[in-house]
């Protein structure tokens, strides 16, 4: 299989180098841009404040090894829906209204009992101090570098929101049915571009989705097609057989059946091959606009590795609370009294 890096990667690279490095849209900004947040900022206030939270998540894994990658796609169905301000986690709000988690697009987001533990053993340890969204924010850090990523240093910081809404999904986060342009322009709402998108689309390198999210892609496609012509065509008899026509289509299967608990580049490799499950994951390498990115993290292993700890802590920024806005949640499923 060759995969050569073309001169024309380098050329991307630039150009996305100057897109980040550009000042966000203010649309994008919302509360915070999160230019407050800071490395350590728990080092006097609450010195095992990380340590906790890397405890919490490594002992869970170790129960529930899924439950690393379903930590990820918390924080990401945090910070894009309304900031990175724990409003998640909220199991009702002071208005009332339905809540985040009530959401069908946030159907099967979990995690939430190791964000509560992590809290109990952090309101012991110095109460009031750190935020529901920062434990957040550590803990999808910690679920990735527990499942193969290097280290990455995440700046703290964030205000607990006092607002949930379910309502507030909409048009917020990306489907499994969508295209290379309807995700950018999601991502463009977070001040976030095409190749943030490639980046943290890696995350389906671990973790697992429902037959109800892909199985359209082995039966019914489109008017003139059963079968989504990207497939593979072994890997979609494997799927057929792990996702029968009209049978269970709450069956689980692997994002990536190769190394499942692994956060790795394989992921893009196997888009290459096209062996990606999700058509939303397919599409980066049939979009022309992104498939030299898809190229590139899979021919770097380091890069990618590297790539995603700063996208993530890009995303990480999305919509902050700081200063007096919002608080310091007691309990992370409620807002203080
Ligand atoms: C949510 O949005 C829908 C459609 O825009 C609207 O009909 C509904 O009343 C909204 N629900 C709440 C609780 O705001
Ligand atoms: C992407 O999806 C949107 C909305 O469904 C559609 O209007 C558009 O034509 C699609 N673009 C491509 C390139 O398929
Ligand atoms: C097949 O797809 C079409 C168009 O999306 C949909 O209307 C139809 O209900 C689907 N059929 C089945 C059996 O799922």
């Amino acid at each position: 299989m060759a995969m050569m890096v073309r001169p024309l990667t380098i050329a991307i690279l630039t150009f996305t180098c100057m897109v980040l490095g550009s000042s966000t849209p203010a649309s994008a900004r919302g509360k915070g841009d999160g230019r407050h947040l800071h490395v350590d900022l728990y080092k006097h206030t609450c010195p095992k404040a990380e340590q906790i939270v890397s405890d919490t998540v490594r002992e869970a894994i170790i129960s529930d090894p899924g439950v690393a990658a379903a930590l990820v796609r918390l924080q990401f169905h945090d910070c894009f829906v309304n900031g990175c301000d724990g409003s998640i986690l909220l199991n009702e709000t002071p208005s009332g209204e339905p809540i985040e988690m009530k959401s069908p697009a946030n159907n099967n987001v979990r995690g939430f009992e190791v964000i509560d533990e992590a809290k109990t053993r952090l309101e012991k340890a110095c109460p009031n101090t750190v935020s529901c969204a920062d434990i957040v924010a550590f803990a999808a850090r910690d679920a990735s570098v527990a499942s193969g990523l290097s280290h990455y240093l995440v700046p703290g910081g964030r205000r607990d929101g006092l607002v949930s809404r379910a309502n507030d999904t909409r048009g917020n986060l990306p489907k499994s049915t969508s295209n290379v342009t309807e995700m950018g322009r999601v991502f463009a709402k977070k001040g976030m571009n095409l190749f943030d998108l490639v980046v943290l689309s890696g995350s389906h390198s671990f973790g697992v989705t429902h037959c109800s999210a892909f199985d359209y892609r082995l039966y019914n496609f489109s008017a003139v097609q059963a079968m989504d012509p990207q497939l593979d065509r072994l890997y979609a008899y494997t799927l057929k057989l792990a996702c029968p026509e009209v049978k269970n289509r709450d069956a689980q299967v692997h994002l990536d059946h190769v190394t499942p608990t692994r956060l790795d580049n394989f992921f893009y490799v196997r888009l290459l091959l096209g062996r990606g499950l999700l058509y939303s994951d397919q599409v980066l390498v049939e979009d022309p606009k992104t498939r030299e990115i898809v190229e590139m993290m899979a021919n770097d292993p380091n890069m990618w590795n590297r790539e995603f700890g700063k996208a993530m802590i890009r995303m990480s920024r999305v919509g902050v609370l700081t200063g007096q806005q919002g608080e310091i949640r007691r309990n992370c499923r409620f807002v203080n009294k």
